[in-house]
């Protein structure tokens, strides 16, 4: 199995009361975990506590609670300054919405920048920035300022400036979130090939179906709580009981998959009973399921399944094309 790159605990966020306003509990006890190489999104309406989770994830903000372990080493939420000042600068690439560069800066400054910070060595870094910015496809426009690039652009500068110092995650908060429908689709095909590429693992955060489609998989935030996960990369064994179950507005549940996989064999029946008004109790209804006559029999007569002529429920071959039942 992959390393484990980040893997978050319990986490949970408050943000206290300024003045007259509340205090808002806004990550509930979130678990979550990333590997190594891996290409995931967060989903969820605004206000489900996404961005909140991705600056704790990316320690730009320390949790109230709960913990988040590097690389299988250390916990982020309990390191020194100092130490978390080094993991946002080399380990984390950071893209925001608003594509987070400095406006008074050229594309080409502004991916430079970000490895002067790192204090890289000046000649290395300009042979990086260039090749960044080629791969990024906006070679051409390195000296236009910041302000001056379209939506678009502007993402592509933010990725190669996110990227410079070849971090081991990109973190980015909806970052298609303010460039037309076609941009968006170029730029999420973009990340899709610079994770293979380079084997940088993806964390994005969208408030859109459509665009976390595009993860291996993607995690599903409702109102600061993890409610289940979708995609082809899912180890059920990452499912954990912090996830909810909603009625949804036809009175219907979905359940999550761990538990699918234990209810047996499709079509295999349950009570349903509410004990102590929480918790959901299923009882196997075996002596019902096994009552159960077969749809075939029940019929006076049956239907060839090689020519479709109906047949005598007693006989063994077709009345018309002799096929064996
Ligand atoms: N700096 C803040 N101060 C107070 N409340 C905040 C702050 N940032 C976010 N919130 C609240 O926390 C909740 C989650 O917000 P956020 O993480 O930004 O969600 P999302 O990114 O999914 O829209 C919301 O109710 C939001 O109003
Ligand atoms: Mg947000």
């Amino acid at each position: 199995m992959a390393k484990s790159l980040l893997k978050a605990q319990n986490l949970y966020h408050i943000y206290r009361a300024k003045q007259d306003q509340a205090s808002v509990v806004a990550l509930k006890g979130v678990g979550f975990e990333i590997s190594q190489r891996e290409f995931v999104a967060i989903v969820g309406p605004s206000g489900s506590g996404k961005s909140t989770l991705l600056r704790v994830l990316g320690g730009l903000m320390r949790p109230t609670a709960g913990s988040v372990i590097f690389n299988e080493e250390f916990d982020i939420t309990k390191t020194s300054e100092e130490d978390l000042t080094f993991f946002r600068r080399h380990e984390v690439g950071f893209v925001f919405q608003e594509g987070n560069l400095l406006p008074d800066l050229s594309a080409y400054d502004n991916v430079v920048q970000s490895m002067t910070l790192a204090e890289v060595p000046y000649e290395f870094r300009k042979k990086r920035a260039l090749e960044l910015l080629d791969t990024m496809g906006v070679l051409p426009r390195k000296n236009q300022l910041a302000t001056r690039l379209s939506g678009g652009e502007r993402q592509r500068v933010a990725i190669a400036r996110a990227m410079a110092n070849n971090p081991r995650i990109i973190i980015a908060d909806e970052p298609t979130g303010n460039v037309d429908f076609k941009t968006s689709v170029r730029l999420l095909e973009l990340f899709k090939q610079l994770n293979r590429d380079t084997g940088m693992a993806f964390l994005f955060a969208t408030h859109s179906n459509h665009v976390a489609g595009y993860a291996n998989r993607s995690i599903e935030l409702r109102d600061g709580l993890f409610l289940g996960q979708h995609g082809k990369d899912i180890d059920l064994s990452s499912l954990d009981l912090s996830r909810m179950v909603i009625m949804d507005s036809d009175n219907r549940i979905t359940l999550p998959e761990n538990i699918m996989g234990q209810l047996k064999e499709v079509g295999s029946l349950w009570n349903i009973s509410v004990v102590e008004s929480k918790k959901i109790l299923l009882t196997p209804l075996e002596a019902i399921a096994e009552e159960q006559v077969p749809i075939q029999d029940s019929f006076e007569q049956r239907e060839c399944p090689v020519c479709g002529i109906m047949n005598p429920p007693e006989g063994k071959f077709c009345i018309s094309c002799g096929a064996k039942f």
